[in-house]
């Protein structure tokens, strides 16, 4: 298919099959998914990708625990997966799955070709290895020195392994994401993803020999390929690269659609694709795709999120309940792109009832109700002279002709006026929040324009006109425009919410028309509606009620602490670390005792600046750093030799704790303290760009 605005690309992460997939994991698909459609009916021939990355140890273990088949248990998985897609009419153009022959062909292919360019040798792996588990964990993995999973000591422990040449990759990513923002955003993953690379990057072991679930290395029996890479590879293996089959056209869509515009992906795995996969495709020379967005996670109350304990929302009966549209609207519309967000049962009953059947639901039910009853469901445009009434096309629309709504000032009154400048300019306003994936903003838009249209029934009281033969053409002109602006809305909604948009146009009765994006801001372009009052698209929920019901059904939503979890981004060293979120979700913080404002105000905080840095003599896990604030210079010990090498500090600003009382810490004095974010296995700079010596308040 070819279009005049061109191809667009977007993908979603392949999720892991270890379990069913729970509303975190819907979030990104859902937003995927919107922007697809969004897309489409924007003229864009578009291609949207998702799948399920099927290899690993975890998978391997989780089918023996079961007594079956790692194949059997992702088939089970992936059926499942796909009809909760089929459910929530995820309208993906592809599904790929990693145990497919079409992927696994073409990663042995990609192995090969980065071995052949040089950039993959035989080497040596090391880490802690479990023998009862025949797993290798890394040092932050170890409980207490212990495997992770069974508890039971872990030895140091080597192997043969192949590496890719990452760090060789390390100055063209730091150029990349330093001189091109658009690559990654938003901005802080990308500073998070700049300082990562800046404190070096390692060569990466990509084979294993410990479980035998994945691909094939191509080189060697006995090892399979480590599953990032296997994964990674599906945003190309998926359009046919490389070609492996000698069909002609097998690689046609990759040459269509390639680069990707948009890898939609969750925050902790940003870094995979921000470095091994540009990394990769360096390798390959192929072109690096034009933008990766990492989404924020969706937290429960209690941070209890979690798969392993079973403990999460699941999508499917949110929607049995309410349907798909009121969640996917609910997970457009409360959360903010980038940012983590609470999921509460409240919050879900609170929109649904406040958006959705006060403010939506009640425009459709109200209008077509009126139309019913003061015209018999017939709503004709209005004439001017005999002529046909103008047609109303936003003022960022000039080219389309006609009238411009500034043409309109003295016509008509007020309330039309702002009404339908509001619908026509609505879809222009929407069009700049998704180019920036705000999807709560877009909606917040259609919403104003919904309320607009509410406030007009009260304002031109269609009730009162009904009484009265005189005004019976401004009725009708007061219903049509009602019916016009719900005709836009049916647009401005249609990629969010597909179910809910046909069933206005159906009441509407124009439900065997297609909405089409440039309708969205031409106000007056149909002659005539036959309303029908249909049903009630959102009926209003007893709140008590429903969260008493959805509690029982829903764990979490309701009360206890409120959950907030590490940010992973950066450091996390696990080979999957998709695991890590499900893990981190559950992380509840346990805060200190409270206390009073005047003790935290004894705190003096200032902005530091490292002017110089040194390992401790006597201890290996000392830093001894030189601060400088305003004219003076003191010195301080902090114990993060583990993270950051000397150099790496000199310049960089840090917050102060400028009033501690000093202290010698194994011969050396320390005279206040460095502030840095545990960041798990690592201790991260807390910092600013404001001058040393200012205060920190
Ligand atoms: N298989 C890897 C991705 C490989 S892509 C080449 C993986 N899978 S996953 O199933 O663990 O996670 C898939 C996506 O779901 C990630 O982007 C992750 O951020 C997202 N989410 C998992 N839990 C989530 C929430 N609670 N909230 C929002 N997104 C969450 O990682």
């Amino acid at each position: 298919m070819t279009s005049e605005k061109g191809t667009y690309y977007i993908t979603t992460p392949i999720y892991y099959p270890s379990s069913n997939l729970h509303v975190g994991h819907t979030y990104c698909t859902v937003m995927a998914d919107a922007m697809a459609r969004f897309k489409r009916m924007a003229g864009y021939d578009v291609m949207f990708l998702t799948g399920t990355d099927e290899h690993g140890q975890k998978i391997q273990r989780i089918a023996e625990e079961a007594g079956i088949t790692p194949q059997a248990h992702v088939d089970g998985i992936v059926a499942g997966i796909k009809d909760l897609w089929a459910t929530m009419e995820i309208s993906y153009d592809d599904f790929i799955r990693t145990t497919e022959d079409r992927h696994k062909r073409r990663v042995q292919e990609i192995f090969k070709k980065i071995y052949d360019a040089g950039d993959i040798y035989r080497g040596e792996y090391e880490g802690w290895y479990c023998e009862p588990c025949e797993s290798y964990w890394t040092d932050v993995q170890l409980v207490d020195g212990n495997c992770p999973d069974c508890g039971r000591p872990a030895e140091k422990a080597k192997e043969t392994a192949y590496f890719f040449k990452l760090s060789k990759y390390a100055d063209r990513l730091l150029e990349l994401l330093e001189r091109e923002p658009y690559f990654l955003e938003p901005e802080t993953r990308r500073n998070e993803m700049i300082q990562f690379i800046k404190q070096g990057l390692e060569d990466l072991c990509i084979s294993r020999s410990s479980f035998d679930w994945g691909v094939p290395v191509p080189i060697e029996d006995g090892q399979v390929i480590y599953v990032w890479l296997d994964a990674l590879s599906n945003y190309i293996t998926a359009l046919g690269w490389p070609a492996v089959d000698g069909t002609p056209g097998e690689d046609d869509k990759f040459n269509a659609y390639w680069p990707a515009d948009i890898h939609l992906v969750g925050k902790e795995i940003v870094r995979f694709h921000t470095i091994i996969w540009p990394a990769m495709l360096m390798s390959l020379e192929v072109p690096l795709p034009k933008k990766v967005l990492g989404h924020g996670w969706l937290l429960l109350s209690g941070g209890k999120m979690s798969k392993s304990k079973g403990n999460v929302v699941d999508p499917v009966k949110l929607i049995e309940r309410y349907g798909v549209d009121a969640l996917k609207y609910f997970l457009l519309r409360e959360y903010t792109f980038g940012q983590d967000g609470l999921f509460t049962n409240e919050a879900l009953i609170g929109r649904i009832n406040a958006d959705l059947a006060n403010d939506l639901g009640n425009l459709l039910s109200r209008t077509t109700g009126m139309a019913e009853k003061f015209t018999g469901g017939l709503i004709r445009k209005q004439t001017e002279d005999g002529a046909t009434a103008t047609v109303y096309f936003a003022s960022s629309e000039p080219e389309r002709g006609d009238v411009e709504i500034s043409d309109l000032v003295g016509d008509r009154e007020a309330p039309d006026l702002e009404l339908i400048d509001l619908a026509v300019s609505t879809a222009g306003k929407v069009e700049k929040c998704m180019d920036e994936f705000a999807f709560n903003h877009a909606l917040e838009e259609i919403w104003a324009l919904i309320r607009r249209s509410n406030k007009y029934i009260d304002e031109t009281m269609p009730w009162a006109l009904a009484k009265d033969e005189a005004q019976k053409a401004r009725l009708e002109e007061v219903l049509y425009n009602l019916a016009e602006t719900l005709r836009i809305v049916s647009i401005l909604i249609h990629p969010f919410m597909h179910y809910t948009a046909a069933e206005i146009r159906k009441q509407l009765g124009i439900g065997d028309t297609k909405p089409e994006w440039k309708d969205a801001s031409a106000f007056g372009i149909v002659e005539e509606y036959r309303t029908t009052k249909g049903v009630n698209l959102f009926p209003r929920l007893d709140i008590d009620a429903e969260l008493e019901a959805l509690n029982a059904l829903i764990p979490g939503g309701a009360d206890e602490a409120e959950a907030t979890v590490p940010d992973p981004g950066k450091t996390e060293t696990r080979a999957e670390a998709g695991e890590l979120a499900e893990d981190a979700a559950e992380a509840v913080i346990q805060y200190k005792p409270e206390i009073e404002y005047d003790v935290f105000d004894k705190l003096d905080l200032r902005v530091g600046e490292v002017a110089g840095c040194r390992r401790h003599p006597n201890a290996d896990k000392l830093l001894v750093f030189q601060i400088k604030m305003g004219g003076e210079v003191r010195q301080i010990v902090s114990g993060v030799a583990g993270s950051h090498a000397p150099g790496d500090c000199v310049g960089r600003k840090v917050i102060v704790v400028a009033n501690l009382k000093p202290r010698m810490l194994r011969g050396e004095e320390s005279k206040g303290m460095l502030l840095f974010a545990d960041n798990g296995d690592r201790y991260e700079f807390v910092t600013t760009d404001a001058p040393d010596g200012e205060q920190v308040t």
